[in-house]
């Protein structure tokens, strides 16, 4: 990721180059490939009264009723002083697992709490999936783009990302499996596949059953492990509910229901609040055991107050109730954003239509670039969004943004689509002006105005949503070989993934 990608929010915290230096000797070689995720750069963004930010990935959590938050806590506090104030089981509370039951029954998957830890957001399980398998220089094999805040997971662990570009269905997973090819030939094998199959972040595209039932056959023929990433699978709001991965290997493996390749990762950030900081993996008996030991250094438990707070809404409450809630309020917000996008974007822009989630991804034309639009919209309009670079390892997805629709009101989405909107004609119009052209309009570009969003909105079967990448809408998979991306290495690297591949 360039570094340019973190825009104009980044914080005032940063050092200076004299100050750095000063310590430089004393940084471990991981810190080299450590970037910062271009999301929490722009978290500052959302405490600002002057700026619209369709950046953060919030959920909306002024919805959560204040009297119900101070009943539950207080209940908590009461009953439960010594416990709450106490540490906890590094795997979590059995009363939490009980409640992650729930929920993954809700996505038409069983699991046994025997088979999951309670972490510390899903966030902490991209961390120590990654503790517990990659070594420097190990390859992850991932979509493109990817969710933003697994970049600088990935980097700090020196992994060498593959991205593979996601079309309208997801992964192609013809290109995944040339791709695992020529890596093969390399001497190199993946150490898990890291998807969002769900109403992607930021891609806004969800993977069809197909791709599904044939990325579960792979990993098995291949015995690759694949981590499904999924805190949006229960934000749907159109379409049918598709089967886990981890559920479609269980019942490959036919063993009472567990998994052999899949590694679950879910949260309950967006069903109930990122401010519980709690999430979970369901993974193979060896895998969760590392995990659980990657866990105990890294914060010993998660924290046994809001794992209380959890287990009595969940005993207490109608949660599914307040899911339904959401999913009303944030379907409507999508489509405030997909209107506003059709109203302001023009004919150059493409973007995709989510089946649920909280994202859509806009693609400009070539020869914009949103981490300097972003900078323009933030300086004369005073709004934000995610440039998209922020989700690819290397500098791609340039022309790209990410636009958050759940966690911003719907005026706000409508005013702040119009000012980025108003941005983007400027700079269309400012190429036209340079080039004495108007701009000329590529294929891709010709075939997305054929396919606008408001046109276009395609049965859950079939994926979530049409992708800006010129492959978009024609429900092929893409050819030949993915764009292999490679993070610079070390020599020292070199050769020790070359000695293990
Ligand atoms: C795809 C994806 N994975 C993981 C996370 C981490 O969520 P949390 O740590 O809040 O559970 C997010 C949050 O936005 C996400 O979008």
């Amino acid at each position: 990721m360039d570094d340019r990608a973190s825009g104009s929010g980044k914080g005032q915290r940063g050092s200076s180059p004299h100050e750095i230096e000063r310590y430089e000797r004393l940084f471990a070689a991981r810190t080299h490939g450590m970037r910062s995720s271009a999301m929490r750069d722009m978290m500052s963004l959302t405490e600002r009264p002057d700026v619209i930010s369709l950046a953060g990935g919030l959920p909306d959590t002024s919805t959560f009723p204040a009297e119900r938050y101070a009943r539950l806590m207080a209940e908590v506090a009461a009953d439960s002083t010594a416990r709450a104030l106490q540490y906890g089981p590094t795997e979590g509370l059995a009363s939490v697992m009980e409640c992650v039951v729930e929920v993954m029954a809700e996505e038409q998957t069983t699991v046994h709490p025997d088979e999951l830890i309670v972490t510390t957001g899903g966030q902490q399980v991209i961390d120590l999936v990654c503790k517990a398998l990659v070594d420097p220089g190990d390859v992850i094999v991932a979509e493109a783009p990817t969710y933003p805040g697994a970049v600088p997971t990935f980097g700090a662990y020196q992994a060498q990302v593959v991205q593979i570009e996601m079309d309208d269905q997801g992964m192609p997973i013809d290109e995944l499996e040339s791709t695992l090819d020529r890596l093969l030939n390399d001497g190199l094998t993946p150490k898990f596949i890291y998807t969002i199959p769900n109403f992607h972040n930021p891609g806004g595209v969800t993977m069809s059953t197909e791709r599904r039932e044939r990325l579960v056959g792979l990993a098995r023929e291949r015995e690759l492990l694949v981590l499904e990433d999924n805190p949006y699978g229960l934000l749907r709001y159109e379409g049918s509910p598709l089967p886990t991965l981890y559920s479609l290997d269980a019942l490959q493996a036919g063993r009472g229901g567990a998994s052999d390749f899949v590694i679950y990762l879910g949260t309950f950030s967006k069903i109930l609040s990122p401010g519980v900081r709690l999430g979970w993996a369901v993974a193979p008996r060896p895998v969760l055991e590392k995990l659980n030991l990657g866990k105990q250094g890294a914060d010993l438990c998660s924290s046994p107050v809001t794992q209380l707070f959890v287990s009595a809404y969940f005993s207490e409450e109608d949660w599914r109730g307040y899911l339904d809630q959401l999913r009303c309020l944030y379907r409507s917000r999508r489509d405030v954003m997909l209107g506003a996008l059709a109203e302001h974007f023009g004919p150059q822009a493409r973007w995709t239509h989510p089946h649920g989630g909280m994202f859509i991804w806009a693609t400009l034309p070539d020869y914009i670039d949103t981490t300097d639009l972003l900078a323009r919209a933030l300086e004369t309009e005073g709004v934000a969004f995610v440039p998209g670079r922020a989700a690819y390892m290397d500098g791609r997805g340039g022309s790209s943004m990410r636009l958050n629709f759940a966690g911003v009101k719907e005026e706000d989405i409508r005013e702040g689509i119009r000012r980025i909107g108003k941005v983007v004609r400027e700079h269309v119009g400012l190429f036209g002006t340079l080039t004495g052209t108007a701009p000329a309009e590529s294929g891709a570009q010709k075939r997305a105005k054929e396919r606008r969003p408001e046109s276009a909105p395609e049965a859950g079967e079939s994926g979530g949503g049409e992708l800006g990448d010129g492959k978009a809408g024609d429900g092929k998979p893409g050819s030949g070989l993915a764009d292999v991306v490679e993070l610079p290495r070390r020599r020292g690297e070199q050769n020790s993934a070359q000695r293990r591949g």
